[in-house]
């Protein structure tokens, strides 16, 4: 307890260090008035992102779950950066009805919403489930941004041209949809589960995409690479596993770079439904491909988040 509490504060103090040793800048302002909302900018890729989309000028949300680690991340971007407009909203983004919640709030507190980045994920071993009943990867890295963006899709709309960046994984390529078990009662192991959430995530970024066609609104996924972050080191046998076949792991900002490019360039402004990897499009999994799967996916996914898409 007393360990954890000196890391903490010794953060602090270096990231504080840090701030004054290299300040941020960055001429490029072209985000300026866009409203860009990022879930999980408290760590890794997405407090990078949330840094780089506040140096390019945009009002950035960042959604956590921690007030402490919220508050300290606004505090620290808004000095690297010296954009202060910069917000933080709480939300446990497993717990749907939080999830409800923030999109009610975010609704409330902004006209729109230029640049949705749904990046909060994780990787849970040994299965846990959420306080709907749910399994937990599947609700977070799967049903969360399912709901979430459904509920903000007004808000979306009402940008010239709404982004929607979807935070999957190449571990999505061995991913298949246990729909006989899609919450893994039986015969849990990490890896698939997690597969399967974030072939899910690509499968609902395909039909979103396919469902918003005639709007202005774009929705692409992606694979950030391997990167050093909290992601692994909350999961001591990935992390040992990662260290030992994997010569280097990116940076966290080298590993933010296609979720910024998502958000940001106009390259890709006509493009949706799209994967990436190093600011590039690639091919996702054939399975990802498939339309009845995404489809039948969709219909599995909404009765789980149906009662929370009206106010409680
Ligand atoms: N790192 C990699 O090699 C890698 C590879 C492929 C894909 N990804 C994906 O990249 C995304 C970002 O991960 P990262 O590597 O930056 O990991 P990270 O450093 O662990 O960051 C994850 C972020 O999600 C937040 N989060 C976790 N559970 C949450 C919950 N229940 N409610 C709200 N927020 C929650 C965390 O909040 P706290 O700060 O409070 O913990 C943190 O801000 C994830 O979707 C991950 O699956 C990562």
């Amino acid at each position: 307890m007393q360990r954890k509490k000196r890391t903490d504060t010794w953060m602090l103090l270096t990231e504080n260090f840090n701030d004054q040793l290299y300040p941020m800048s960055d001429s490029n302002k072209s985000m300026t008035n866009k409203i860009c909302v990022i879930s999980g900018a408290t760590s890794g890729i997405g407090k990078e992102t949330a840094k780089a989309l506040a140096l390019k000028g945009a009002h950035v949300v960042v959604v956590g779950r921690n007030m402490k680690r919220c508050a300290r991340t606004v505090k620290t971007i808004k000095k690297k950066t010296g954009n202060t407009n910069v917000d933080y909203l709480c939300a446990d983004l497993s717990d749907l009805s939080q999830v409800r919640d923030l999109a009610k709030q975010l609704k409330q507190d902004y006209p729109r919403i230029d640049v949705l980045i749904n990046n909060a994920g994780a990787f849970y071993d040994p299965r846990l489930e959420t306080a709907d009943g749910y399994e937990m990867t599947l609700a977070l890295n799967y049903l969360s941004p399912f709901l979430l963006t459904t509920l903000l899709i007004d808000s979306l709309k009402a940008s010239e041209q709404g982004r929607i960046v979807n935070v999957a994984s190449s571990s999505h390529y061995v991913g298949k949809i246990n729909f006989e078990d899609i919450q893994y009662t039986k015969n849990y192991h990490a890896i698939p589960v997690y597969a399967q959430s974030k072939l899910a995530l690509v499968l609902f970024t395909k039909e979103l995409a396919e469902r918003l066609k005639d709007t202005k609104i774009t929705v692409n996924t992606l694979c950030p690479g391997l990167v050093a972050t909290n992601f692994r080191k909350n999961n001591g046998w990935l992390r040992f596993y990662v260290r030992k076949f994997v010569k280097k792991e990116l940076t966290a900002v080298e590993g933010s770079q296609t979720m910024i490019y998502l958000a940001t360039s106009p390259e890709v402004a006509g493009i949706t439904g799209d994967y990436f990897e190093k600011e590039k499009q690639k091919k996702s999994s054939d399975l990802s491909y498939d339309k009845e799967l995404a489809k039948k996916l969709w219909e599995v996914g909404e009765p789980m988040i149906k009662e929370f898409m009206t106010d409680s």
